[in-house]
């Protein structure tokens, strides 16, 4: 794969300059409040967000109806997320009749969706600015506009994005960090609006992503989670995405993760990794979508169940202890029963530590969004129910497993149950909760597990003479 142009230098210095002209002004937005929907490539989207409002004057204010800059980051990749969105911006409108100074702003995958920028400036035009996902980076430029002509801005841009470096950032963690290694998507899977909305697939080289992960390392990250739609296909320089992890791997960074993986692209000397390489975590997100070969060929995945089953042993052969998991779409058109049972049979064949499970959702241009399909709702709300069952069953023994076992934790946060209890992250990826302080936040903590819960596991810190 493809490197795409950088948007150029000069195009940055001329956004920083922006950023200096909104700080000047005397009436601007002092306050913002971001909401960020869907997956963690917003979330590291709207750490650049927050950079570039900072770098214009403004601070992070947690309380939505205090902040006078509110911008939504949104998804689009089922009906909900964006239903979600809309129902939100149209609240804001309330919102707006009392603060008629309030700078609402709409960006990310929604408002890149054709016809849905024009939609929203006609139906909304309360919103001060819709932008897309390939001109983020223009963010300064259309707030100072916003505020020096009094006018709306809706604009998105139709061409594919380019690769952009150099855009300010506030992390959201200091010692668990995003690191974006490609954009956007080739595959075209049948349901996915991902490719219409994110473009074509393109790689930052593995210098700027190495640069990034040392500057991380050097600022105190204990662990980074490196990120692509489909990070198989990255091609940075024409370096394979395995040359790409060893080298990270060398940087010395405790803990390395990496989503997500598509099974057609999975090569071996990947899966060797995991065997190989000291910092990078035994876990695996490996969507697998069906369970069905005629479901998987419909859906354009270009792989069978039996390729499939073959990774997954491959796998374990390599890292015996790795934690799988999956996305799972049920009720895709023309789902058969026969074709569901095959997706539970998978199941319970590989046994995924957890799954993502989705009632498909039709996506407007996508190829599916044509496909006949005749299984009522109901039926396909009966057929997620029971694969949410089942999966819960399994993670359940999954999690059983583990009780009595020595795990070393980095602790993320204080638990939201539990105000004496902090939280965090074995190797496999599994959760887990014991009493703890507040100061132990981005710290490593040895454990031992004495229960498991549906979801998460629980503990006790190990003291070092025990
Ligand atoms: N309907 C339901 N689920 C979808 N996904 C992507 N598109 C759709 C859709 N149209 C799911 C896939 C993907 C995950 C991020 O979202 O399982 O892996
Ligand atoms: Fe969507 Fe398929 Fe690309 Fe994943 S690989 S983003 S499911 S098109």
């Amino acid at each position: 794969m493809k490197e795409r142009p950088i948007v150029s230098e000069q195009e940055m210095q001329r956004q920083r300059e922006y950023m200096v002209r909104v700080r000047a002004l005397e009436k601007r937005p002092k306050r913002y409040h971001i909401v960020t929907m869907g997956c963690q490539m917003n979330e590291r989207d709207s750490e650049s967000i927050a950079g570039m409002l900072s770098a214009m004057g403004m601070v992070n204010e947690p309380v939505r109806e205090q902040a006078d800059l509110i911008l939504y980051n949104t998804c689009c990749v089922r009906e909900n997320a964006e239903n979600k969105a809309l129902g939100n911006v149209i609240w804001l409108k309330e919102l707006k009749k009392d603060k008629p100074d309030l700078m609402i702003c709409v960006g990310g995958c929604m408002t890149q969706e054709k016809g849905m920028a024009a939609m929203m400036k006609k139906r909304y035009p309360f919103i001060d600015l819709v932008y897309g996902t390939h001109n983020l980076y223009k963010l300064p430029e259309y707030v100072y506009r916003v505020l020096t002509e009094g006018e709306p801005i809706a604009e998105v841009m139709d061409i594919d994005g380019e690769v952009v470096e150099g855009m300010p950032e506030a992390r959201r963690c200091r010692f668990n960090a995003f690191v974006n290694i490609m954009y956007g998507c080739d595959n075209f899977c049948t349901y996915c609006i991902v490719p219409y909305v994110r473009g074509r697939e393109r790689s930052r080289t593995p210098e700027a992503v190495l640069e990034e992960c040392a500057r991380l390392r050097d600022d105190g990250a204990q662990e980074i989670m490196l990120l692509g739609q489909n990070v198989n296909s990255y091609g940075g320089g024409g370096a394979r995405f395995a040359e790409l992890l060893y080298r990270v791997d060398q940087l010395g960074i405790p803990r390395i993760r990496f989503m997500t993986s598509h099974p057609k692209d999975l090569s071996d000397e990947l899966i060797n990794a995991f065997g190989e390489l000291k910092h990078l975590m035994p876990q695996l997100h490996l969507p697998v979508q069906a369970g069905s070969n005629e479901v998987l060929r419909r859906m354009n995945r270009r792989y069978t169940r039996e390729h499939y089953v073959a990774l997954v042993g491959k796998l374990r052969k390599v890292c015996p202890d790795i934690g799988l998991t999956s996305d799972i779409i049920v009720g895709f058109p023309g789902e058969t029963l026969e074709q569901f049972e095959e997706t539970m049979s998978l199941v319970r064949e590989v046994r995924f530590d957890a799954a993502y499970t989705f009632i498909y959702s039709p996506r407007a241009g996508t190829r599916a969004a044509e496909y006949p399909d005749d299984t009522p709702y109901e039926v396909k709300s009966e057929r997620i129910q029971r694969l949410i069952d089942l999966q819960q069953a399994i993670s359940l023994e999954v999690l059983e497993k583990q009780v009595g076992k020595r795990e070393r934790v980095l602790v993320e946060a204080v638990s939201t149950r539990d105000s004496m209890s902090v939280g965090g992250k074995t190797p496999r990826g599994h959760m887990v909760n014991f009493p703890g302080e507040a100061s132990l936040i981005g710290q490593f903590v040895d454990v031992e597990i004495t229960s498991a819960g549906r979801n998460t596991l629980r503990g006790r810190q190990i003291m070092t003479e025990e």
